[in-house]
């Protein structure tokens, strides 16, 4: 038996052993789950079962823990082995012998990608049918229908791109973009930045509309550019900006694009499922998001949902599109409403997990979902603000699914320490600030299955007891009762709400 199991043994349940060390049940939960006890609480818990478990033990066994790898077959294990013995792997082979890899269950609260959900993985790994087959096609129409549902439009151009959100946006751009073109993109962190490139790889000339990373950009900044380049035809900005944790007002900006005979491009990647992204009501254009953030699927696709207006505008180019791969009209021929010819072949297991993270979607309900991921980021700020600590961007503008939290001062030089002891002694993995931001943010998502109330304790719990090891005046459960009381205090207010609407 581990320290883990032993600890819970002689406890008599997680809850006493969480009691005994002040600490979190998800903290003691995933001891449990990772098979032992960090090494840091070695002498705690000598002192705790009275030498029952002496603390050397618990230094050798996490000391020698690393993560499971399973040998896919035993050593001399081939019945096709030479008869000499000698392994008859030729020139190329690795020089030491590789096994199937078995990664260590992580709980993923960074900028993305968040953890898949169990039903997905289990979809992933269904038999492979081919990408044309009729129950596959079949599939392909249910999926669209959920994306529709996901980007609440009735777009018919909506469906998954195969390639990561970088593909999706590099999609917009390429079949939008004609050289010579000049193009609005507003930037306000590192994914605006990404918009210029791909602007100019398309032969167009970009005109950047500043904001400073961690604001929202700003309505009237685009107003007076666009004012100013009345022969601008797109505007391109992303409305949740996963660098800094800010949200931008993408209605007023399409409208203000709008007014001024301009089509958008919207990076919805980090948005999407977490916040409303209201394709039909706000008229926009064309929108690209990822399965990895609040979908919590497995990465590598990129939803898109376009508009009858762009797919009529790009029809009628006269250029051919710079990209085979991701020319809209081609693509039409497999994801379009009435043809299915082959254009590339589809990832056909990854179509299925995004299916299903699209069906558990539907059955909790878009509305709820966004309600989820507000709650938890509550419940997760008054737990951080309990300890000390505060948020980048400004109360209204931050995203509930990616919280870009200031490292204190004294903690700055010493931040890759702290997400390093998060990750190998809680498993726990949250990211580090970008750009202008490094080292000076970290940035903790709560996207799609990961955002959970277990998550937010096990976060509040042991980035606590990391930053008060480093002497930060951090008291063990103050963060952690703060977001209980917040919890309870959105439960009342949303029962409270219910009997209201009831009477
Ligand atoms: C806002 C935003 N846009 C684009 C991307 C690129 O997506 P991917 O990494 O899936 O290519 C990301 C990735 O984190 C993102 O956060």
């Amino acid at each position: 038996m581990n320290c883990a199991d032993r600890l819970v043994a002689i406890f008599g349940s997680q809850a006493e052993v969480a009691r005994q060390f002040r600490l979190d049940r998800a903290v003691v939960n995933n001891w449990v789950k990772s098979g032992y006890v960090p090494a840091r609480w070695a002498m705690e818990v000598e002192q705790a079962t009275g030498g029952q478990i002496a603390a050397v033990e618990v230094l050798n066994e996490a000391t020698t823990r690393k993560p499971l790898r399973m040998k896919s077959r035993p050593d001399g294990g081939s019945l096709f082995e030479s008869l000499t013995g000698i392994d008859t792997m030729n020139e190329f082979a690795p020089a030491k012998r590789i096994s199937s890899f078995h990664p260590p269950q992580r709980t993923l609260l960074g900028p993305g990608p968040s953890e898949i959900t169990p039903r997905v993985m289990a979809a992933m790994s269904l038999p492979a049918i081919g990408y044309l087959d009729p129950i596959f096609v079949g599939m392909m129409e249910e999926l669209k229908g959920l994306l529709r549902y996901t980007f609440q439009t009735k777009n018919p151009l909506t469906f998954p791109i195969s390639g990561p959100g970088s593909v999706g946006m590099e999609f917009c751009f390429v079949n939008m973009v004609a050289p010579g073109d000049k193009v609005i993109v507003c930037r306000n962190g590192v994914f605006g930045g990404r918009m210029i490139e791909n602007v100019e790889r398309a032969g167009g000339v970009p005109i950047v509309v500043e904001d400073a990373w961690g604001e929202p950009i700003d309505p009237q900044k685009l107003e007076d550019a666009l004012k100013k380049n009345p022969d601008v035809r797109l505007v391109s900005f992303v409305h949740a900006e996963t660098s800094t944790g800010v949200q931008s007002d993408a209605k007023t900006l399409i409208d203000i694009a709008h007014r001024h005979d301009a089509l958008t491009i919207m990076d919805a990647v980090t948005s999407l499922a977490g916040t409303p992204v209201l394709v039909d009501e706000w008229h926009a254009d064309a929108v690209y998001s990822a399965s990895q953030k609040c979908l919590s699927c497995t990465p590598g696709l990129s939803p898109v949902t376009i508009s009858e207006r762009v797919v009529e505008s790009v029809k009628l180019r006269k250029d051919k599109i710079h990209s085979w791969f991701m020319d809209m009209n081609l693509l039409l021929g497999y994801w379009g409403e009435t043809t299915r010819t082959y254009h590339h072949t589809a990832p056909t297991n990854s179509l299925y997990a995004l299916h299903e993270a699209l069906v558990i979607l539907k059955e909790e309900g878009i509305e709820n979902s966004w309600a989820r991921h507000m709650r938890n980021h509550l419940a997760l700020k008054a737990g951080l603000e309990a300890m000390g600590l505060k948020f980048l961007v400004k109360e209204g503008a931050g995203l509930p699914q990616m919280n870009a939290v200031l490292i204190p001062e004294t903690v700055q030089a010493r931040e890759a320490e702290v997400r390093k002891t998060l990750l190998n002694e809680f498993n726990l993995e949250i990211g580090a600030g970008l750009g202008p931001l490094a080292g000076k943010i970290w940035r903790i998502g709560l996207m799609g299955y990961s955002c959970k109330p277990e998550n937010v304790m096990l976060c509040l719990s042991a980035l606590g007891s990391v930053l008060s090891d480093m002497g930060l005046p951090v008291h063990v459960g103050e963060a952690e009762g703060a977001a209980h009381n917040a919890y309870a205090a959105l439960h009342a207010k949303a029962a409270q709400a219910k009997k209201k609407k009831a009477a």
